[in-house]
């Protein structure tokens, strides 16, 4: 009943002809109205990689935006404008975006509220670090984003990720067993905010999902889909999007 959801994160990775070259690639290897797949490419590859993908199962998102309309925001990208592209969804609050560039969960709700708004339909991000996990408040923690992330939000469709930041880009794969119960975990907090409608609701796995693991961790009861970072970038991201249940 929850569409699965395939989606490859290119964080800061291929122009404008290594994006045409990739789905050159790729879409030759991947046919599926069973599971939605969506590529995050750079703002600046955003355009090609929609025209490339025209009439394919690929959908294009941003990896980012701003909560304002437009103005004098230097450096940034509205959300008008990334749906203007014919980009359909938007990563709200990856741990990089919270770490490196100051994200808060207020600008998160803030950026959700304008997503919504615009027709763009976002993916929120949240995740622990090593410290919070090792000291033991990785659910306390969870539970803030998703609370604060989604202050007065009532739109159903919302996505979350979940994305321990110990393992992006480490190679360290959190256990199916661990994925599931922090999954697990969120969609509780999601029902008290949706009631029933949080079964519908898509709760995805990132960090170092690979072609070896994700059947492992999409035979979890709550995961429903994986975020891919590294291996999204090469043609390996087609096994994973037809990955065998
Ligand atoms: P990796 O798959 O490279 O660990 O990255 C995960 C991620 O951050 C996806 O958004």
């Amino acid at each position: 009943m929850r569409k699965e959801i395939i989606a490859g994160n290119w964080k800061m990775n291929k122009n404008v002809s290594q994006t045409k070259d990739y789905f050159s690639e790729l879409l030759p290897l991947i046919s599926t109205d069973k599971r939605e797949v969506v590529i995050f490419p750079p703002f600046t590859s955003l355009s090609a990689a929609v025209s490339c993908t025209q009439g394919s199962c690929v959908k294009i998102g941003a990896q980012n935006m701003y909560f304002e309309d437009s103005g004098a925001f230097t450096g940034e990208v509205s959300a008008e404008m990334i749906r203007d592209t014919g980009a359909v969804r938007v990563l709200v609050g990856h741990s990089e975006r919270r770490t490196l560039f100051g994200e808060t969960d207020e600008t998160v709700n803030k950026k959700l509220r304008k997503a919504f708004e615009t027709g763009l339909s976002p993916i929120m991000c949240v995740g622990e670090d090593l410290n919070q996990r090792q000291s033991g408040e990785t659910f306390d923690f969870i539970a803030s984003q998703i609370r604060n992330g989604l202050a007065g939000i009532e739109n159903d469709s919302i996505v979350v990720a979940y994305e321990p930041i110990w393992a992006i880009g480490t190679g360290v794969t959190a256990t199916s067993g661990q994925a599931e119960e922090v999954c697990g975990f969120i969609r509780e907090r999601l029902a008290e905010q949706f009631g029933n409608a949080a079964d519908g609701i898509r709760i995805l796995y990132g960090g170092s999902v690979k072609a070896g693991n994700i059947k492992e961790l999409m035979a979890m009861e709550d995961i429903d889909g994986v975020l891919v970072g590294g291996a999204s970038l090469k043609s390996e991201f087609a096994d994973i999007v037809n990955y065998d249940d």
